[in-house]
């Protein structure tokens, strides 16, 4: 399963993975770009099982339903890549309540996950694969603000998302000790995508432009890819890979009272919004 899989890496990610062989599904928001992607994945890797869900993962609520429907239709689950994102330069506010970047970058691959864990420790081996940034080492998440509601930039809302996918990650690890289920974190590198264009002002549009080496979704996907189907991780679990090799993370992400801090607040939050809707 990959989440934002209609376009960027994402949709490279699910293309290499079918051209695999897997079974794949694709977790996209809008059926018409999700279903034109799905074709031409189909179209491209000659494999037919390219599956197609829809959910919006702004909405908590939307993440239960979609699971639910999911655990209907399907009895194993070898890699679940969360790898849909945004980035926004004004505040927005979901209709859970929460900071937007954090509630989908985050929290809804916090709770999708945790959704599918009994599936996934059944259907193990198997791997959780957490998109990342480099960008969690340069700006330094407030714990007890996570969701900005006193000061926002855009670019402190991406990083806090992206360190708590690596806080989230450390966490798994421990939680899934001895059940055959592994989790990483990637980080893809600087990909010209929707994201890095459509999402920033002109001036960092152009900023981005100069920026050397900037690389095809298609390259950006490669990571993503090696930490969901290579051999070489097997019996392996806990890296933070960049260009299929284990890297740095921010050193905040290694210690445990964090991590267990930004779970237990996300447990708190999810439960707060289900509840809220029921
Ligand atoms: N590009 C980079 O340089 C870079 C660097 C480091 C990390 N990353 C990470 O890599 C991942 C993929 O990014 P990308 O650059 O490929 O971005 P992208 O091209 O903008 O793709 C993002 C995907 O996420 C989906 N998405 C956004 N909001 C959603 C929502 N509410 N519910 C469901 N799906 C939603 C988008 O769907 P729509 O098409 O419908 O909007 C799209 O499929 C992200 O986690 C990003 O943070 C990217």
């Amino acid at each position: 399963m990959i989440t934002g899989a209609n376009t960027g890496i994402g949709k490279e990610t699910a293309r290499k993975i079918a051209a695999l062989g897997a079974h794949l599904v694709m977790v996209c928001r809008n059926l018409e770009k999700g279903e034109a992607a799905r074709k031409e994945i189909i179209q491209k890797t000659n494999n037919q099982n390219v599956d197609l869900l829809i959910c919006d993962l702004s909405s908590l609520n939307e993440v239960k339903q979609f699971t639910d429907e999911f655990l209907k239709k399907y009895s194993s689950l070898h890699v679940l890549i969360n790898n849909a994102g945004v980035f926004r330069m004004k505040r927005t506010v979901t209709e859970d309540g929460f900071e937007l970047t954090f509630a989908v970058n985050y929290l809804a691959h916090f709770y999708l996950t945790k959704l599918l864990l009994p599936l996934l420790r059944k259907s193990s081996p198997s791997r959780i694969v957490n998109l990342s940034s480099d960008i969690h080492k340069f700006f330094k998440i407030k714990l007890k603000d996570p969701l900005l509601e006193k000061r926002y930039s855009g670019q402190q809302a991406y990083s806090n998302s992206k360190t708590a996918m690596v806080l989230f990650t450390n966490k798994l690890v421990r939680e899934l000790e001895g059940t055959g289920v592994s989790a990483f974190t990637v980080n893809p590198g600087h990909i010209k995508t929707q994201l890095t264009t459509e999402g920033l002002p002109k001036w960092m549009n152009t900023m981005s432009n100069l920026i050397p080496n900037r690389r095809t979704p298609e390259q950006g996907a490669e990571t993503s890819v090696y930490v969901a189907a290579s051999n070489d991780l097997e019996g392996v679990t806990g890296k933070y890979l960049t260009d299929c090799k284990e890297t740095k993370t921010a050193k905040m992400t290694k210690v445990i009272e964090n991590q267990d801090y930004l779970w237990e607040l996300s447990e708190r939050l999810v439960s707060e919004a289900i509840e809220k809707e029921s």
